[in-house]
């Protein structure tokens, strides 16, 4: 299937005649680093305009094409076809379930996080009833928050767990990275990388100024042998983490080898996407970073173990949302229920009604937002991180009890156990052979997904959030916003972003 998505890959945003910025890294470095209004916005829609708008038409056609490959193989459409990869009949009930579940944590997150941009940008540009403008979140798409700790943070004077500056001051590189994560793999018992690895995947991006798609990616040759990364990383505890995450990928590979090819899988994709961060789970405890060197002192007290869930939260609880809505957007486009002439419309009403967020200007049907995600033009399904963000707080849990960690659960560190590695392992192996309940089994020893262990790991920021919203007299979440009558050419009506805007105008239904 040829589909021509290099705009996502190469599009620049100019400033100026002699200025043009590539979103990686410089539109997101402003995302995560500015605090300037009109800034931000400039990054946010010059963004959409060079990569999804480009891409509207192209993805008209790319939806028939993959429709009808998966239609070639027996399913009704694509969505059905990605879903199948779940073997689960009540699969989209299950997810409604958990993210029923999850949805009064992220309410209270998100009431948190408005209350925080108000006193930040002003009644002017948060409505504190109402959603927040999705450029202000420390993300090009909003999908995780952790770039703006320092506007959200509950105890400024608690000990704040960025590891960054001392990755900096102590001179760390991308291999350094790569390395430490490897150790972390090994001393569960897990398998080390093996020297094709480290001698052909791409850790850094090229100097030379070669064009590359620098979002991290890992790589089965299927030659049992070859394995490789390609990312562009940069030396901060955010890449720090996603260095886990493919080194997860990678790992999956290595244990499942041996596997005839068709089982050379993740019990599910969402499996796949969990393993790494289970580990990263570990790696993020101050306790953990403490003993690489990446942080000096590790008080034991309420105000820091706050601070610390909320920067976990930031980008474990927002994520939720997001890696639902990706998907139901797509299984509805695929499957008809959203016609091509309302991507971009559909598109709003899940990120508000999911996310509460609104776009910051109008956008129109000649905009194509969903676009704007790397995902979506390049036909990778996304269901699989909302189900692997679930998941790793099960294993998680799971990896702790064998590894004898008292309780509480966020603060266990599973380095150095075998017993964990174990389980880990033998689930590895298993690859695609066995439905993913069996491999859910044999690391938690029932069949479900669950969203408990997740509500366990962040109990003490829940009840904290609940406290300070109620203290603050926050309404929590966003009215019901209907679009109905506002059939015209825009998504949005520019009186409507108005409201949304103005603090004063009252709650709308
Ligand atoms: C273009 O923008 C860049 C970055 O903001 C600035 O350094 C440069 O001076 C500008 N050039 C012109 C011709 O305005
Ligand atoms: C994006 O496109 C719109 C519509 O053409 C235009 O008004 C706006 O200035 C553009 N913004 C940026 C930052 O390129
Ligand atoms: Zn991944």
């Amino acid at each position: 299937l040829h589909f021509d998505f290099s705009y996502i890959f190469s599009s620049t945003v100019c400033k100026n005649q002699s200025t043009c910025l590539p979103l990686d890294p410089d539109l997101n470095k402003i995302m995560a680093e500015s605090r300037d209004y009109d800034e931000l916005l400039f990054a946010w829609q010059g963004w959409r305009n060079a990569s999804g708008r480009e891409l509207r038409s192209s993805y008209k056609r790319y939806v028939e094409l993959a429709n009808l490959a998966a239609k070639s193989n027996g399913h009704t459409d694509n969505g059905a076809f990605w879903r199948s990869l779940y073997e689960t009949p009540t699969f989209e009930e299950d997810l409604e379930a958990l993210w029923k579940d999850l949805e009064p944590l992220y309410i209270n997150i998100h009431a948190y996080v408005r209350r925080a941009l108000y006193k930040k940008y002003g009644a002017e540009r948060i409505n504190l009833k109402g959603p927040i403008p999705a450029h202000l979140l420390g993300n090009m798409w909003a999908q995780t928050w952790s770039s703006i700790m320092d506007l959200v943070i509950p105890y400024p004077d608690a000990t704040q767990v960025d590891a960054t500056p001392a990755m900096i001051a102590q001179g760390w590189d991308p291999k350094r990275m790569f390395e430490e994560s490897d150790r972390f793999f090994t001393s569960i018992g897990l398998l080390p990388m093996p020297p094709e690895f480290w001698d052909k995947s791409m850790l850094e991006k090229p100097k030379d100024g070669r064009e590359v798609v620098c979002h991290a990616s890992a790589w089965d040759f299927y030659n049992r042998k070859d394995f490789r990364i390609k990312q562009c990383t940069v030396v901060t505890m955010d890449d720090l983490i996603t260095v886990h995450h493919e080194m997860g990928h990678v790992q999956y590979f290595l244990q499942y080898k041996d596997q005839p090819i068709s089982f050379r899988d993740g019990a599910n994709p969402g499996f796949h996407e969990a393993i790494g961060d289970v580990l990263a789970l570990s790696v993020s405890t101050p306790k953990h970073l403490q003993s690489i060197g990446l942080l000096d002192k590790v008080e034991d007290n309420k105000e820091s173990t706050i601070n610390f869930l909320m920067s976990i939260a930031l980008d474990k609880i927002a994520f939720l949302p997001f890696g639902y809505l990706m998907d139901q957007w797509r299984w509805k486009v695929f499957d008809g229920r959203i016609s091509s002439s309302e991507y971009n419309k559909e598109w709003w009403n899940m990120r508000m009604k999911y996310q509460g967020l609104c776009p910051p200007v109008p956008r129109t049907e000649e905009d194509f937002d969903p676009g704007a995600k790397f995902h979506i033009p390049a036909n990778v399904p996304y269901v699989r991180y909302f189900v692997s963000f679930v998941i790793q707080f099960q294993f998680h849990k799971a990896l702790c009890e064998a590894a004898g960690q008292p309780a509480p659960l966020h603060n266990c560190d599973i380095y150095q156990s075998k017993e964990a590695g174990k389980l880990l392992g033998d689930v590895m192996k298993m690859g695609f052979s066995k439905p993913w309940p069996e491999a859910m089994t044999l690391i938690t020893g029932q069949a479900k997904m669950s969203v408990q262990p997740l509500m366990e790991y962040f109990q003490p920021l829940i009840e904290w959030l609940e406290e300070e919203n109620k203290k603050n007299g926050d309404v929590l979440g966003w009215p019901e916003y209907d679009w109905t009558p506002y059939k015209s050419k825009l998504g949005v009506h520019e009186s409507t972003l108005k409201r949304w805007f103005t603090a004063q105008f009252p709650v709308f239904y």
